[in-house]
């Protein structure tokens, strides 16, 4: 385990196992609409990947890059889109795939932003879910688990861009944010 981490949180055999299920979930649902499936840069990459290789239906991949935070733990409450997806969502089905649902003001955002742009219908997955900090009314369609209000890093997560690759779910050291 990298040393910043006090624990892992999620292994690399359960991430596996529900990113698995979800596609099913998924694959089912979409199975005759080729939706559009956007992953939201950078934190979904690895679980985008991962996700999208279990789809066993047609799909078009767009991708979109937002960020709420400057950079630290805490959200800054602003959305800025950093690059755009290419594909008209016009008359089509979205599937968001995003890392985290914290407050819920990105997804808000996306969601309301997709079906302005005449989406026939958004559905969100996420992996993971911090249900005790919601502020905007807004759940994901399908969520991986459930975590506690702990700052985690790994499997496309970071903090301050550092942490995305370690191949699980680990909680961050406190004194590794709050020395900052
Ligand atoms: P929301 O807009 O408040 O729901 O925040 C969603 C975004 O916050 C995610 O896409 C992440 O980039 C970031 N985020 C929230 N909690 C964590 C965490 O524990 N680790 C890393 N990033 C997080
Ligand atoms: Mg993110």
């Amino acid at each position: 385990m990298h040393q910043d981490c006090e624990r892992v949180l999620i292994t690399e055999e359960s991430l596996r196992e529900q990113v698995r299920r979800a596609a099913l979930a998924v694959g089912e649902r979409y199975a005759a609409s080729n939706p559009v499936v956007v992953g939201i840069l950078k934190g979904s990459i690895i679980f985008y990947s991962d996700f999208i290789r279990h789809l066993e239906i047609p799909v078009t991949l767009d991708f979109m890059a937002v960020s709420s935070y400057g950079g630290g733990s805490v959200s800054s409450g602003k959305l800025r889109m950093k690059k755009d997806i290419e594909t008209d969502v016009k008359g089509r089905d979205v599937v968001i795939v995003e890392d985290i649902i914290d407050s819920g003001f990105t997804l808000a955002n996306l969601k309301a932003l997709f079906l302005e742009r005449g989406a026939r219908s958004v559905y969100i997955v996420t992996l993971l879910n911090k249900r005790g900090r919601r502020e905007y009314d807004i759940e994901p369609d399908y969520n991986c688990f459930d975590i506690e209000n702990e700052f985690v890093v790994g499997y496309g997560l970071d903090y301050n861009e550092k942490y995305r690759n370690l191949p699980y779910v680990g909680v961050l050291k406190r004194e590794v944010y709050e020395k900052n």
